[in-house]
């Protein structure tokens, strides 16, 4: 199996007056794994059926492998596609849902077979072949699904949301063998999720939507450092956010009031900062909770945020503190820090500066939501 490149040229789905998909652009080279991230009804599973084929769309145009197949009916595009819900044939074996798609190419009997051995192994399922989909666990239908949308060694993968129902251990282990699979294979997988960790791990680029529209492009580490709009910053990983007041900028650096007296230097490129930066705006300042440092009350240095905590939580490989600042309406912040197994120093009631390094700020105008 070979992938394919997809080029989705601006295309956009409505249904009547409601604008579901709105002229979307995603260049996707042979081999890639792209991931479309987003809340529910951002119009992932719409942008995925127009891949498809089974939903035609309102303006745009699909090219996969160099051919316009806009107007192409679905079983002519040559696309492997696993749903959410396994969607097997009940009245089927796993053996025999894998032959489908083969007996549908007209695909002789003998082949048939060896191909169905090779992709049974491949997805480590050979011992299942006789049984019927209810005699599978979750997992183990869900592999049947995606042994049956690779059998026919699609160029272009289509997965919508394929782990969904599974159990978060079960997923986990699912996400690393789909996504060796598809080193194996070499095929491009477009991968629907609402699960930003699962995008994160599995991905080469991560398509971020909002409302139908493309919020951002990127890998996954730009994605995370480097989120572009307050939506992103918030939907990707754990982020604080605080309320603040653009004071002032000095050769490229960005002071922000918090509360009354609490200042803040940001630096100057801060990315995503596309603000008026007009002395009294309003802005939100961004933090992720692992890039944060606690001390005690006094030792936090520049760009310290007092606090108190709240509560502390052992999370297994970090502790998480809740502080409640001193400033402002009083917010909660999350700071993650390492566990070194003999407990934390910092006890609820502590006094504490919250140590927020200038590089690891990101600076919001307060319009985006
Ligand atoms: N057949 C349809 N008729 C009318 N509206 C639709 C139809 N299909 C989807 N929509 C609307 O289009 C928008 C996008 O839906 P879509 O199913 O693509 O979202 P999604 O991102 O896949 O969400 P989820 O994470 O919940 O699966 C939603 O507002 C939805 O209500
Ligand atoms: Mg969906």
């Amino acid at each position: 199996m070979i992938g394919a490149p997809v080029f989705i040229d601006r295309i956009g789905k409505a249904y009547g007056s409601q604008t579901a998909v709105a002229e979307v652009t995603l260049d996707i080279p042979a081999g890639e794994f792209l991931s479309i991230l987003g809340p529910s009804g951002s119009g992932k599973t719409t942008l995925l059926t127009m891949i498809a084929g089974f939903e035609s769309p309102s303006a745009g145009r699909l090219v996969i492998g160099g051919r316009d197949v806009t107007a192409v009916s679905p079983d002519r595009r040559n696309i492997g596609m696993v749903f959410q819900r396994y969607a097997l044939f009940p009245h089927l074996t796993v053996a025999e849902n894998i032959a489908f798609p083969l007996k549908m190419r007209g695909i002789c009997k003998n082949l048939r077979a060896e191909r169905v051995d090779r992709t049974l192994d491949l997805v480590q399922l050979r011992d299942y072949a006789r049984r019927y989909p209810h005699e599978l666990s979750g997992g183990q239908q869900q592999r049947v699904a995606v042994a049956r949308a690779i059998v026919f060694e699609p160029p272009v993968l289509l997965m919508d949301e394929p782990l969904g129902a599974l159990d978060k251990k079960l997923r986990e282990s699912m996400q690393l063998e789909i996504k060796q699979l598809q080193q194996r294979l070499g095929a491009t997988v477009i991968y629907v999720t609402h699960d930003q960790e699962e995008a994160l791990t599995m991905s080469d680029r991560i398509a971020v939507m909002a409302k139908g529209q493309l919020a951002q492009l990127g890998t996954p580490a730009d994605i995370y450092h480097n989120p572009q709009s307050a939506f992103v910053a918030d939907f990707i990983g754990k982020m604080n956010f605080l309320a603040g007041e653009f004071v002032g900028e000095t050769a490229g650096n960005q002071t922000i009031r918090l509360g009354d007296d609490v200042i803040i230097d940001t630096p100057g490129a801060a990315p995503g900062f596309d603000g008026p930066a007009r002395i009294g705006d309003r802005v939100r300042l961004a933090l992720r909770p692992e890039r944060l440092g606690l001390a005690m009350r006094g030792a936090g240095g520049k760009n310290a945020l007092p606090g108190r905590i709240e509560t502390s939580v052992f999370a297994g490989c970090f502790d998480l503190h809740l502080v409640r600042t001193d400033f402002g309406n009083g917010e909660i912040i999350q700071v993650q820090v390492p566990a070194n197994g003999t407990g934390s120093p910092f006890a609820a009631g502590t006094l504490v500066d919250v140590i927020a390094e200038r590089d690891c700020l990101r600076l919001f105008t307060d319009a985006e939501a």
